[in-house]
C-alpha cells in the first residue's frame, strides 16, 4: 500500500518535470534566442530601410510662417533661429519654395502693428488686412499647388495679448469671444484660405465657424481644430514673433488646458470632431505624445502636431551647445510624432527637413 503510493507520487512528479520540460521547449523555439535575434534585421541598411515602421516626408508637413508689413523685408526672430518675418512678396516667395519641396501647406501669422492692435482686435476682421493680403497673394501666385492654413484666435490683434475679448476683471468672455471668431474665420476664407485653424481655445468656436462657413457657401473650407491646445511655457519665441509677448500680462489658463491633464483633451477632442472639425491638433507636440497616441487609438480623424516655438528653440540650442547633431536631433523628434500616431506635423523645421529628406 505504502510502496503504491510513494510510486504514484513519484509518476506524477515524472510527468510534472516532462511537461514542464516540453513547455520550455516550446517557448524557446518560439521566441527565444538564439533563434530570434532582433539584430538580424539591423544589420545592414538597405534591411532597415525595409523593416522601417514609419516614414518622413516632406508631405508630413505644414510650415507655419510670420508676416510683417512692407516690402523686400526680411527680419529674423532673435528667439527663433533660421526663422524670419517677411513681407508679402517674401511670404509669397516661401510658399513657392514650400511647393518645390512637396510640402503641402503653409500656417501664417501675423505681426500686426502696435498702432492696429486694440481691445477688441478689431483688426481681425479688416479684410484687407496683413494675414488676408498674404493669403490672397500666395492664391493669386500658386491656386491649388499648396494649402493656406490661418490660425482663429485675437492674440495678433489684441493691445492685451490674449485669445479674446476680456470683461471689466481682465476675464476672457466666451460668448461674445465667439462672434468676433466667426467674423475672423470668414473673412480669412472670404480671401482664400483653405484650411481654417481655431487655436482659441473658446468653447463651441468649432461648430459655430463650421455653420457660419456653411452658410456663407464656403462648403469646402476645412477646420483644423487645435482641439488639445495646453497653457504651456513653450510659447514664448512664437509671441515674440507676431509682437504679442511683450503686452500679454498674466497667462492664458482660463482657457488653455492645464497640462497635467489627459482625459479632459480627448473631450475637447471629442467635441470638435461633433461640431465638424475635418482634422484636429495637439499642442505642444513632444511633451503630449500620449495625447497624440490616445487620440489617434480612439478616433478616426486626421491627427496633426504642432511642434511650437520653444520646442524648435531648444532644438536650436541644444545643438549650439553641443548636444548633438543638429540634423539627428531634428529628424529624431519629428519621426516621434509619426511613431505616436499623427497624420502630420506643423513645423518650423519644414522647409529644412523636407530638404535634407529630399537627398
Ligand atoms: C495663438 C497661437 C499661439 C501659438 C499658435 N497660435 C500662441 C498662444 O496661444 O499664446 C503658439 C505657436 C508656437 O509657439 O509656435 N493663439
Amino acid at each position: 500500500m505504502r510502496r503504491n503510493a510513494a510510486t504514484s507520487v513519484h509518476a506524477l512528479f515524472q510527468l510534472l518535470y516532462i511537461l514542464t520540460v516540453l513547455y520550455y521547449a516550446a517557448m524557446t523555439d518560439m521566441t527565444s534566442y538564439p533563434r530570434t535575434r532582433l539584430r538580424r534585421s539591423r544589420t545592414t541598411s538597405w534591411s532597415r530601410n525595409l523593416v522601417r515602421e514609419n516614414m518622413l516626408s516632406a508631405a508630413d508637413f505644414i510650415w507655419p510662417l510670420f508676416i510683417v508689413d512692407g516690402e523686400g523685408i526680411e527680419e529674423p526672430v532673435d528667439s527663433l533661429p533660421g526663422v524670419s518675418r517677411w513681407s508679402v512678396d517674401g511670404i509669397v516667395a516661401r510658399a513657392k519654395e514650400a511647393r518645390d519641396l512637396g510640402i503641402p501647406c503653409v500656417a501664417l501669422f501675423p505681426n500686426t502693428q502696435p498702432e492696429k492692435r486694440s481691445d477688441t482686435g478689431a483688426e481681425a476682421l479688416n479684410p484687407d488686412n496683413l494675414m488676408c493680403r498674404a493669403v490672397k497673394a500666395i492664391k493669386d501666385a500658386l491656386g491649388d499647388d499648396i494649402g493656406v492654413l490661418t490660425d482663429v484666435a485675437l492674440d495678433p490683434y489684441t493691445s492685451h495679448g490674449q485669445d479674446g475679448l476680456l470683461d471689466d476683471s481682465g476675464y476672457v468672455e466666451n460668448d461674445r469671444t465667439l462672434d468676433m471668431l466667426v467674423k475672423q474665420a470668414l473673412n480669412q476664407a472670404n480671401a482664400g484660405a483653405d484650411i481654417i485653424a481655431p487655436s482659441d481655445m473658446m468653447d463651441g468656436r468649432v461648430g459655430a465657424i463650421r455653420d457660419a462657413l456653411e452658410r456663407a457657401h464656403h462648403h469646402n473650407v476645412q477646420i483644423m481644430a487645435y482641439s488639445a491646445k495646453y497653457a504651456s511655457a513653450f510659447y514664448g519665441p512664437f509671441r515674440d514673433a507676431v509682437g504679442s509677448g511683450g503686452l500679454l500680462k498674466g497667462d492664458k489658463k482660463t482657457y488653455q488646458m492645464d497640462p497635467a491633464n489627459g482625459d479632459e483633451a480627448l473631450r475637447e477632442i471629442a467635441m470638435d470632431i461633433a461640431e465638424g472639425a475635418d482634422s484636429v491638433m495637439v499642442k505642444p507636440g513632444l511633451a503630449y505624445l500620449d495625447i497624440i497616441y490616445r487620440a489617434k487609438s480612439e478616433f478616426n480623424v486626421p491627427v496633426f502636431a504642432y511642434q511650437v516655438s520653444g520646442e524648435y528653440a531648444l532644438v536650436k540650442a541644444g545643438a549650439a551647445a553641443g548636444v548633438g547633431d543638429h540634423d539627428a536631433l531634428m529628424l529624431e523628434k519629428l519621426a516621434a510624432f509619426k511613431r505616436a500616431g499623427c497624420r502630420g506635423i506643423l513645423t518650423y523645421f519644414a522647409a529644412e527637413a523636407a530638404r535634407l529628406l529630399q537627398q
